[in-house]
C-alpha cells in the first residue's frame, strides 16, 4: 500500500481553514488530524504551505477541431500545463459531427484522451444535431456513461448553432435525467449580419471581431437561454459569461428562484476590450468568444464572483498559437490574417487560473480563500457531478492535493508555461502565489519545475447528476 504524508500545512477548503496533517493511503485521503506520525509513508513538509484541493477546470479544450482548425494543445500537453497550475482535473467537450449519434461521439473523444490525458478527466458532449435518435441516447449517456452535462451553440449559425427548439427538446430530456444543457449564449443569427456588414466595409481586422458580438446580443441569448430552461423547468448553465447585461439576466432570474448557473473566465476579470487596439495582427491572440468587454463588465463580474450570482471559474482553455510554425496553419491564429471572421476563436489559460485568481483575487482582497478554493474546486465539483470525490480535502476523497506556496512570486511568460501555445494573455505580469507540488490520486506529479505526471494516467470521470447544487 502506497502512504504519503503531508505534514505541518494549512488546509483550506471552500468552508475550513486549519492546520492538520493529511494521510494519504491508496491515492485518497484516509486521516486528518492534528498530528499524524507514520514509519512506513513518505513525508512532505508543508509548513508556511496551503494545502488546496486540486483545481477542477469544467471548460476547457484539447485537442480540438474548430472548423478547419484545431487547438494546439493535446491531451497530454494540455494536462501537464493544468497539473503545473494546479487543476488535476479537467472536463473537457465531445463534439457530435454530422451523422454521429453521442454514444459515437463519445468513444471517439474517449479513444483520443485515455492514453494521453496526465490528469482525471470527463467530457460535456456537444450537441449538434437532435433527432429523435439523438434524443432517445442521452438518458443512457447520462446514467450509464457518466456525461451528465451538454453543451450547446445559440451562435455560429450553419456550424454549431442550434435552433431554440432543439435546445428545448434537449433540455426537458436531459433534465428528466439527471442532466443539464450548458449554453454558449450569443444570438449567432443578429452577430452573422454585422459580421458581414463589417467585411463588405472592407474592415478585416481582428477588432472587428469584438465591434461584431455586442454586450447586449449576449444578454439576449443568456435571458433567452434560462427562459427556455425554466418553461422546460431545469437548471441550467451559462458558460463563459462575460458581460454585465448578461449576469443582470441571470441575477434576475436567480432572484425569481431560477436554477440559473453562470461562469466566467479568468481573462475577462483581468482583460478588457483594449487589447484589441494593439498594433498590426497582436490583438488576434485575444480574439475569444464572447470577446473581451468594457471595465465596467470587469466589476460586475467580480461582482457576481463574490455575491455568487456566478458560481464558477473555468478558463475555457482553447489555445491556438500566433504563428504559423511550429504546428501548421491550422492551429494558428495566422488562418485569419486577412478576414477577422477566419481567426479561431478562443484563447490559453489552463495552467494560470488559479495562480491569477488567488493574486488578483484573494491578496486583492475581492475574494477570501474560502472562496477562491469554492470557485476554483468545490463549486465545479459539485455543479458537474464530481463532489465529493472531487474538489474538496476531506477523508474518502480523491487525495487531489496542491501545495501552494502563497508568498512566492513569479512572472508569467511563453518561455516557462507547459502548454504548447507560443504567446500568453498575460506575457510579464507578476503574480503572487505558486503552485509548488501537485498530488494526483496521491501520486505526485509537481513538484517545482520537475514533471512526474505519466500521459494514459489520467482517469475517465463517470459523473453523477449535474446541476443539482
Ligand atoms: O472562443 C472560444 N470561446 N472558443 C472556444 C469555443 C467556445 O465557444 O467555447
Ligand atoms: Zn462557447
Ligand atoms: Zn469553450
Amino acid at each position: 500500500m502506497t502512504e504519503i504524508l503531508i505534514q505541518g500545512g494549512r488546509i483550506i477548503t471552500a468552508v475550513d481553514d486549519y492546520r492538520a496533517d493529511i494521510l494519504i493511503k491508496d491515492g485518497r485521503i484516509d486521516t486528518i488530524a492534528r498530528e499524524i506520525h507514520s514509519d512506513t509513508a513518505t513525508v512532505h513538509d508543508a509548513s508556511n504551505l496551503f494545502v488546496l484541493p486540486g483545481g477542477v477546470d469544467v471548460h476547457t479544450h484539447m485537442e480540438f477541431p474548430l472548423g478547419s482548425a484545431e487547438t494546439c494543445d493535446t491531451f497530454e500537453t494540455g494536462t501537464r500545463s493544468a497539473a503545473f497550475g494546479g487543476t488535476t482535473t479537467i472536463i473537457d467537450f465531445a463534439l457530435q459531427k454530422k451523422g454521429e449519434t453521442p454514444k459515437q461521439t463519445l468513444d471517439q473523444r474517449l479513444a483520443v484522451a485515455q492514453p494521453k490525458a496526465c490528469v482525471d478527466y470527463s467530457f460535456h458532449l456537444i450537441l449538434t444535431h437532435i433527432t429523435p435518435q439523438t434524443l432517445a441516447e442521452l438518458p443512457d449517456l447520462i446514467n450509464r456513461d457518466g456525461i451528465s452535462s451538454f453543451k450547446m451553440f445559440m451562435a455560429y449559425p450553419g456550424v454549431l448553432m442550434v435552433e431554440d427548439a432543439d435546445i428545448f427538446r434537449s433540455m426537458r430530456t436531459v433534465g428528466n435525467h439527471g442532466g443539464m444543457i450548458n449554453l454558449h449564449a450569443e444570438n449567432g443569427g443578429v452577430i452573422q449580419v454585422l459580421i458581414e456588414e463589417a467585411l463588405a466595409q472592407g474592415n478585416t481586422s481582428p477588432k472587428y471581431h469584438s465591434l461584431t458580438r455586442p454586450r447586449i446580443m449576449e444578454a439576449e441569448a443568456t435571458h433567452r437561454a434560462i427562459r427556455l430552461a425554466e418553461l422546460a423547468e431545469i437548471p441550467v448553465y451559462i458558460v463563459h459569461l462575460s458581460a454585465k447585461e448578461a449576469l443582470d439576466a441571470v441575477v434576475e432570474a436567480r432572484d425569481r428562484g431560477i436554477e440559473a448557473y453562470a461562469e466566467t473566465c479568468p481573462h475577462y476579470l483581468f482583460l478588457t476590450i483594449e487589447e484589441y487596439d494593439r498594433p498590426g495582427f497582436e490583438a488576434a491572440k485575444f480574439v475569444m468568444t464572447p470577446p473581451l468587454r468594457e471595465a465596467d463588465c470587469q466589476h460586475a463580474l467580480w461582482r457576481g464572483l463574490k455575491f455568487d450570482d456566478l458560481q464558477i471559474v473555468s478558463t475555457d482553455h482553447c489555445p491556438f498559437c500566433f504563428n504559423e510554425n511550429p504546428f501548421g496553419i491550422n492551429r494558428s491564429k495566422q488562418l485569419g490574417r486577412d478576414n477577422f471572421e477566419q481567426i479561431p476563436n478562443g484563447a490559453p489559460g489552463v495552467e494560470l487560473r488559479i495562480p491569477l485568481l488567488f493574486d488578483g483575487g484573494v491578496l486583492t482582497h475581492r475574494l477570501s480563500l474560502n472562496r477562491f478554493v469554492q470557485l476554483t474546486a468545490t463549486a465545479p465539483a459539485k455543479m458537474f457531478g464530481l463532489f465529493p470525490r472531487k474538489g474538496t480535502i476531506a477523508v474518502g476523497s480523491d487525495a487531489d492535493i496542491i501545495l501552494f506556496d502563497p508568498q512566492k512570486s513569479h512572472i508569467i511568460s511563453a518561455s516557462t508555461h507547459h502548454s504548447n501555445v507560443d504567446y500568453s494573455l498575460y506575457e510579464g505580469r507578476s503574480v503572487t502565489g505558486k503552485v509548488e507540488k501537485v498530488f494526483l490520486r496521491g501520486k505526485l506529479i509537481v513538484d517545482g519545475d520537475q514533471w512526474y505526471g505519466t500521459p494514459g494516467s489520467g482517469q475517465f470521470l463517470r459523473r453523477s447528476a449535474s446541476g443539482r447544487v
